[in-house]
């Protein structure tokens, strides 16, 4: 059993999945009242808290599944086929796209700038997509 491998996909599959959920919440916070908006937008928060603590999950099991291949002297990095360094842009892309997604809504929460809540959506729809990519990469890389 491949416990590193199986961490790096359950982080992976709570990065894809909090990423959706917070596209289809922002979609439905613009039909609700006040109320309902703020408590869509406290479960918005708390994913993408528990989410910072998924990317930095997601890049640790990734570096050490890399590290596998890379070795002590770094004579296998040049072996990974060219997917897995396209992959790496997209996970480059997905992190810029959460740290984007979470000042933005730091701002609208805090600071009440809702003219900045576009801006997360695109974000969190960055991070969505740029997490598929990075799926299929990997499997065309490793599958
Ligand atoms: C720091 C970033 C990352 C690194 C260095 C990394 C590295 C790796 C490596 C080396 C493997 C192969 C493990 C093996 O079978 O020996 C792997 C598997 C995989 N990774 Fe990542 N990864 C990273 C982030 C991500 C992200 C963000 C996603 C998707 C959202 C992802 C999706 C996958 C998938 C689906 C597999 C399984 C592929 C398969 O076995 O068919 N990885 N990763």
């Amino acid at each position: 059993m491949d416990w590193l491998l199986a961490l790096h996909l359950y982080a992976l599959a709570l990065g894809t999945g909090f990423s959706l959920a917070n596209l289809l919440n922002l979609r439905l916070a613009g039909n609700e009242t006040d109320d309902g908006r703020a408590a869509l937008a406290r479960l918005r928060q708390m994913l993408g808290r528990i989410g910072d603590g998924v990317v930095t999950l997601i890049w640790l099991t990734g570096l050490g599944l890399a590290a596998r291949y890379i070795g002590a002297g770094g004579e296998g990095a040049a072996a990974l086929p060219a997917s897995f360094h396209a992959k790496m842009l997209f996970v480059l892309s997905l992190t810029l796209c959460h740290v984007g997604a979470r000042r933005a809504a730091a701002q609208v929460m805090g600071k009440g700038r809702k003219e900045l809540l576009p801006w997360v959506f695109r974000c969190t729809l960055g991070t969505h997509v740029s997490a598929v990519a990075a799926i299929l990469l990997a499997v065309a890389a490793f599958g």
